[in-house]
């Protein structure tokens, strides 16, 4: 069952230190989002290379909403921005590009952009691009929870049924292969509700680098580490 892995599958990034990037060059915080949403756009265009097809960021947590109503109307705007502007061009590129979290707190004209961006690409076959927006791990799993129970109140699913193979099927990354590598940028060894069940035997990289500075060469070579890595999946070596 051990496991010697070339280069993950499936990479999740907590994309975290916009705010530190921009206050360190005594700018708003918002432009140090700005700056990690042009960061994004190439760390997406390296994943063929690096053999990576799925790639899941985290942009707006559940928790993200206590930030000043300046800061979240800005991320709104910028998210809103991004899809506008970078639709094409994912499209042409072959990116699928996918939302999780739960999209009831959302604007309406947030969510519009991002059905029609799941639309758009849906044909597509190259690097599944999921952004994590209004996400939260704890969030998820109790929203599979209360369509879990819809279900077996309905008469629909048998509670005998439950296990780790039906669970996940209710989970909003229900078509994902779980992360085989989660990354964290800017120096914090935290996973912040994210992918909480998905990881369970993810490898994490805890890495100083803030977002903004995350280059596809540093991209690189984490995904050169991880190749380095024995995966064992709770069993022993032989
Ligand atoms: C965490 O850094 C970052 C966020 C909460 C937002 C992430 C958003 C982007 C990278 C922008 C664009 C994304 C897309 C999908 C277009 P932080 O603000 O917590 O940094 P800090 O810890 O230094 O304050």
């Amino acid at each position: 069952m051990s496991q010697a892995a070339k280069h993950p599958h499936h990479v999740a990034i907590i994309m975290d230190g916009n705010g530190r990037w921009a206050q360190m060059r005594g700018r708003p915080r918002l432009l140090g989002h700005h700056a990690g949403a042009r960061r994004v756009k190439e760390i997406v265009r390296a994943c063929p290379d690096l053999g990576v097809r799925y790639l899941t960021i985290f942009a707006f947590s559940t928790e993200n909403w206590k930030r000043t109503q300046t800061e979240v109307a800005g991320l709104m705007r910028l998210f809103k921005r991004y899809i506008r502007r970078e639709a094409k061009a994912l499209f042409e590129e072959n990116v699928r590009v996918r939302f999780i979290g739960d999209r009831v707190r959302l604007e309406p004209a947030l969510v519009d952009l991002m059905d029609g961006l799941e639309l758009m690409t849906a044909g597509n076959t190259g690097t599944n691009l999921t952004i994590a927006l209004n996400y939260g791990g704890r969030d998820e799993v109790t929203r599979a929870a209360r369509r879990l129970a819809h279900d077996v109140a309905m008469g629909k699913l048998d509670p005998r049924a439950i296990c780790d193979e039906t669970f996940p099927r209710y989970l909003d990354t229900y078509v994902l292969p779980d992360p085989d590598l989660v990354i964290r940028t800017s120096g914090e060894a935290r996973i912040s509700n994210f992918l909480l069940w998905q990881s369970a035997y993810a490898e994490y990289e805890f890495i100083d680098t803030l977002w903004p500075d995350f280059t596809p060469a540093v991209f690189a070579q984490v995904i050169g580490r991880f190749g380095q890595r024995e995966r064992r999946f709770g069993a022993v070596m032989a």
